[in-house]
């Protein structure tokens, strides 16, 4: 990413979340929290940008103008919404669980506008978070947060690192990160993000200052997308190019060679049998990506 910049994507990743909470039934994933997080003149930006680019297609001299005319979700669908809310669900789901087996802290990688911290109070009274992000981006945040006169849970840590600059594990022993309890480490929408050096870097910083049992939940890409070459030529002019694939077949190799073993990993259809089949009509699993989890032992 380039210097001084706030991830547009992580703007849009929100929009997303928030679209689905408050358009779609069923939802796969529920953040009524997200569109506040998106100043109030953005977010009329990408409804308006959205809203003519569907309108555009579906009648070309039509006069639909307003979100509330037009749906979304074909455009969405083929900006990932699938894979934003998928992801999001698996995530917090086995964090649910993952706390009742002893996990007592949630550091997110490349956090965005992630607002988990805002939703779930009452957990923080038994867990600590982290928000790890390039530091433009959670300044942003950190504003917008100011802004709305939300209060920052006394268990929510913000730490600014940039993973193609400085080691995670550095950057989290100056905050008041614990690395003797057991933690899990979500990195959402932030692999394809990283060169795949930066990207393997920052899973072997984990094994610095996790302890056994620590996991971490992941989404990458499996190939480069064909379908998808214009929004990587936009996402490469906002200057967030998407660099890089990992392999599913040697990927569990990768991930034992840095002391981590592969319990899961969700394929296309797999996250379609999970979280889409018996729900919704309206979106499918996106094709080339998949979710992983995994442990450090
Ligand atoms: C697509 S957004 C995903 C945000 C959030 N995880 C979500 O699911 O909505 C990508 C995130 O990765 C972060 N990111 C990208 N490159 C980074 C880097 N080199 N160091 C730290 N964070 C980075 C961005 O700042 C942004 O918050």
């Amino acid at each position: 990413m380039k210097a001084e910049h706030v991830s547009l994507t992580a703007i849009m990743t929100a929009f997303i979340r928030g679209y689905h909470a408050t358009h779609d039934a069923p939802v796969v994933f529920k953040d009524s929290l997200a569109l506040q997080l998106i100043p109030e003149e953005r977010r009329r930006l990408i409804e308006q940008g959205l809203t003519t680019a569907v309108a555009q297609t579906e009648s070309p001299d039509g006069n639909v103008t307003t979100l509330h005319q037009v749906s979304l979700s074909p455009i969405l669908q083929t900006m990932g919404l699938p894979n934003v809310i998928s992801r999001s669900r698996y995530t917090e789901d086995n964090l649910k669980s993952e706390i009742s087996k002893g996990v007592e802290q949630y550091v997110i990688l490349g956090a965005g506008l992630d607002t988990f911290a805002f939703r779930h109070k009452d957990l923080l009274k038994e867990i600590k978070v982290f928000e790890v992000d390039q530091p433009d981006t959670q300044e942003f945040k950190r504003k917008r947060l100011a802004d709305l006169n939300w209060g920052i849970p006394r268990n929510l840590h913000f730490v600014p690192a940039d993973f193609s600059k400085e080691r995670l594990a550095e950057a989290l022993l100056g905050s008041p990160y614990n690395p003797s309890v057991k933690s899990l480490f979500s990195m959402l929408g932030v692999t394809m993000y990283l060169s795949p050096d930066d990207a393997f870097e920052t899973l072997r910083s984990i094994t610095q200052i996790a302890s056994a049992g620590s996991s971490v939940i992941f989404d990458y890409h499996t190939k480069t997308d064909a379908s998808l070459h214009e929004i990587r030529k936009e996402l490469q002019r906002m200057g967030e190019s998407m660099n890089t694939t990992f392999d599913p077949l040697g990927l569990g190799v990768e991930l034992e060679k840095l002391g981590f073993h592969l319990c899961e990993d969700l394929s296309p259809v797999d996250i379609q049998e999970r979280f889409f089949a018996r729900r919704t009509k309206v979106y499918h699993a996106n094709e080339n990506v998949h979710l992983a989890w995994a442990v450090w032992q």
